[in-house]
């Protein structure tokens, strides 16, 4: 246990040292404890670092590179996985300045466990509240699974357990909103659970993973850098900034009009005749990913169906030029999946079409991720581009 003087005028390093029964650090200049461990050691004679409660001044100091106290020295020394699980007042995590020093984080590939939403210790309500404790333990867990990191003298570049290792996918997920006047908007039903559990299972799998997401109450998987949006020129400019990338993953439901005339006051209601709404078309994102220059090898689009399902997903596939679709049935009673936490899905490739078994949302995303690690693997044997009908359990019919 490090302490910082802040962390020590909450908690006695007595009382923490005794919690844990190790030895408490807090002193950079005390000569005794930099004789018998020093701060080198102790950045580097651990598994991973955990800063938690992180503070806004903290974060601001790793983002930075400042190196004024035993903590903060111990982290700019390190060459292990960095966890930081940010606390402090909604105002100063939603402050720009924070916003940047976590982008610089994320960037240094720092680990945040986004913080908690809910009423504060001062009184105000917002996101920044310590996230609970098994939040924390879950991306502990993760970080140690994920292994060393690169420079480390047990790391091995593509381990088994990363096959996705040295790959960039991006996944877009959840609704966009169209907003008609200040106060409403267009939306549908998509949760985003399916799109976060593809990210969290991309991230799992050693991708460094973008995830564009449009508005949900979901947490951001570890190890995923989240870019969030809100309507569907916001995603397209966010994609286009995300590429280039190996895989892209479009899960989002995204809004395929919205009104022509953004109204900037909140419409009144007038007489008895409701406004009529004029609607124009968004880009298709997908679309324009799979003719970019900048086009992943491997373009994944999700088609929701109400109806012939199979047939209206294989038309999509050839229409926005991706090499895979997955189409799901929404909205019956058989397959509900927007907002539920399971799934069936059918896998169309250009060749062959593949019925999955229900499962949950996260059985699809590692399902699916594991296809997109053949893929590439196969690709990486072979050099040839679409390799989907090697281990397919069901041919296509042609029918
Ligand atoms: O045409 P439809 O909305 O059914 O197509 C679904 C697929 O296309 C999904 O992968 C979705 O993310 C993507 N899409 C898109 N931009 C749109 C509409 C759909 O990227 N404007």
């Amino acid at each position: 246990v490090v302490m910082t003087e802040a962390a020590q005028r909450f908690v006695t390093p007595l009382a923490a040292g005794a919690l844990v029964g190790e030895r408490v650090f807090t002193d950079l200049f005390d000569q005794a404890q930099e004789f018998d461990v020093g701060h080198i050691r102790l950045a580097r004679e651990c598994d991973l670092i955990i800063v938690a409660p992180a503070t806004a001044d903290l974060m601001a100091k790793a983002a930075h590179g400042l190196a004024n106290d035993l903590a903060s020295a111990v982290l700019l020394a390190t060459d292990k996985r960095v966890l930081i699980a940010p606390a402090m007042n909604v105002r100063m995590w939603q402050h720009p300045a924070t916003r940047r020093n976590v982008a610089t984080l994320k960037h240094d590939g720092i680990t945040i466990v986004e913080p908690d939403e809910g009423a504060m210790a001062c009184g105000e309500f917002g996101p920044g509240r310590l996230p609970e404790p098994a939040a924390v333990m879950q991306a502990i867990e993760q970080a140690l699974a994920a292994g060393p990191l690169a420079g480390q003298p047990d790391f091995e570049a593509e381990p088994a357990h990363r096959p996705l290792f040295g790959k960039h996918v991006l996944v877009t997920a959840g609704p966009t909103h169209e907003p008609i006047d200040p106060v409403r908007h267009i939306a549908n039903r998509s949760s985003g659970k399916q799109g976060f559990a593809i990210a969290a299972a991309a991230a799992r799998a050693g991708a460094r993973v973008t995830l564009v997401s449009g508005p949900v109450a979901l947490p951001t998987p570890p190890g995923v850098d989240r870019v969030d949006v809100e309507t569907a020129r916001e995603m397209a400019e966010a994609v286009r900034r995300a590429l280039p990338a190996d895989c892209a993953v479009m899960v989002a439901a995204v809004a395929d009009w919205r009104t022509e005339d953004y109204a900037p006051e909140k419409m009144k209601k007038r007489g008895s005749a409701p406004p009529a709404l004029r609607l124009t078309e968004n880009p298709d994102i997908l679309a324009t990913v799979a003719v970019s220059d900048k086009r992943p090898r491997l373009v994944v689009g999700f088609a929701a169906e109400t109806e012939k399902v199979v047939e209206h997903a294989q038309a999509k596939l050839k229409k926005k030029g991706c090499d895979w679709m997955v189409a799901n049935e929404v909205g019956t009673d058989h397959n509900p999946a927007f907002g539920t936490d399971h799934n069936q899905v059918t896998l169309i490739t250009r060749t062959n079409i593949e019925s999955w078994p229900t499962s949950t949302k996260a059985e699809v995303a590692k399902n699916l991720v594991n296809r997109i690690v053949s893929y590439f693997e196969e690709g990486q044997k072979t050099h040839d581009t679409d390799h989907s009908n090697t281990n397919t359990k069901q041919a296509a019919t042609g029918s």
